[in-house]
């Protein structure tokens, strides 16, 4: 670099991609506050820089990318950008970088946990403690349901669902079917796992699982007419996107028996409203969307993203980059 690239880097990630750009010689502009900025801030600041480091709090739009052509680079810190206009970008000529693989063990841990935690009733019972109403044993009270042998049904069998497959299989002895595009012959094997329909995941699926991007063919894509498709006992987890199921459909799902619990460590919108009728149903758990938040993967995912970057600039290219198109000469 003739004269040192200056980077945007958006929330306080951790310090080890902040060490890797610091000793590769780039200016670093780090935004101070614990909130994310607002869409004027970001652009404002973003004018000074050429690369941007941010994640999926910040609004990647059109209209950002638009007043923003000048970036050479947007970095992500997280697997998932949907925040992020894509083909805006690609047209743009911008290359994003992604952060995919290094957090798949530690989101897989969340929708394992929600599973359990869901089927024993977990959150809703430790909130009878705060309350003073432990009571007695009660033979025929706060039952919750078995794992072992069910079967886990996969939407979208990338590299966290297969992780989560794995772990429900090596625990559980669950029988594993999937739905994604396209069938994938080699996890099939590892796993004795069986692509199926649509149709068919929800109808034979004890607990169904969530592992899809968000794109506008899974937006909604779980919503009143799917719930009434899967059994009146499935549980349903989500630790994709909130907005691959509607939120109002599941209530009504949950409220009516149409399906038995829900484990979500996504919403649509994030932050849930603390008054939202899920957080006190019985067989709901809900987590504030901390799928990576290990101290491993949180590492990883900044030291990826700080790579993406550096290796930019070094290669002409990046190791996980999300739209190669972009640097098609
Ligand atoms: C991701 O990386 O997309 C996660 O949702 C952030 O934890």
């Amino acid at each position: 670099m003739d004269k040192p690239k200056k980077v945007l880097v958006s929330r306080q990630f951790p310090d080890i991609g902040i060490q890797l750009l610091e000793e590769a010689g780039f200016e670093l502009t780090i935004w101070p506050k614990d909130r994310p900025m607002y869409p004027s801030e970001l652009i404002a600041l973003s004018r000074d820089h050429q690369a941007l480091l941010c994640t999926l709090s910040d609004m990647i739009s059109k209209e950002f990318l638009e007043k923003c052509c000048h970036l050479e680079i947007i970095s992500q810190f997280a697997v998932g950008y949907d925040n992020i206009d894509v083909a805006e970008a690609t047209r743009l000529r911008i290359p994003i970088g992604f952060t995919p693989d290094v957090m798949s063990e530690a989101t897989a841990d969340i929708a394992f946990g929600l599973m359990i935690a869901t089927a024993r009733k977990m959150f809703f019972l430790h909130k009878t403690i705060l309350k003073g109403e432990w009571g007695y044993f009660k033979p025929r009270g706060n039952l919750g349901m078995e794992l072992m042998g069910k079967t886990l049904g996969i939407f979208g069998l990338g590299r966290i669902g297969m992780k989560m497959a794995q772990r429900c299989k090596n625990a559980y002895g669950m029988k594993i079917i999937y739905h994604s595009r396209r069938p994938n012959p080699g996890t099939e094997k590892e796993l004795d796992a069986s692509w199926v329909s649509f149709e068919e995941l929800l109808a034979r699926s004890d607990v169904l699982s969530v592992h899809s991007v968000l794109s506008h063919e899974t937006r909604g894509r779980f919503n009143w007419e799917t719930f009434r498709q899967m059994k009146p006992t499935a549980i349903f987890i989500n630790t994709a996107r909130g907005a691959i199921h509607n939120e109002t459909d599941l209530i009504e799902a949950l409220s009516s028996k149409q399906i038995w619990g829900a484990g979500l460590d996504v919403t649509d919108p994030e932050p849930m409203a603390r008054e939202n009728p899920l957080l006190s149903m019985e067989t709901v758990c809900v987590l504030p969307h901390v799928g990576s938040g290990t101290v491993e993967a949180r590492n990883a995912m900044s030291s990826v993203a700080a790579e993406n970057i550096i290796e930019f600039y070094r290669t002409g290219t990046l190791p996980y980059l999300v739209n190669p198109p972009a640097l098609e000469k």
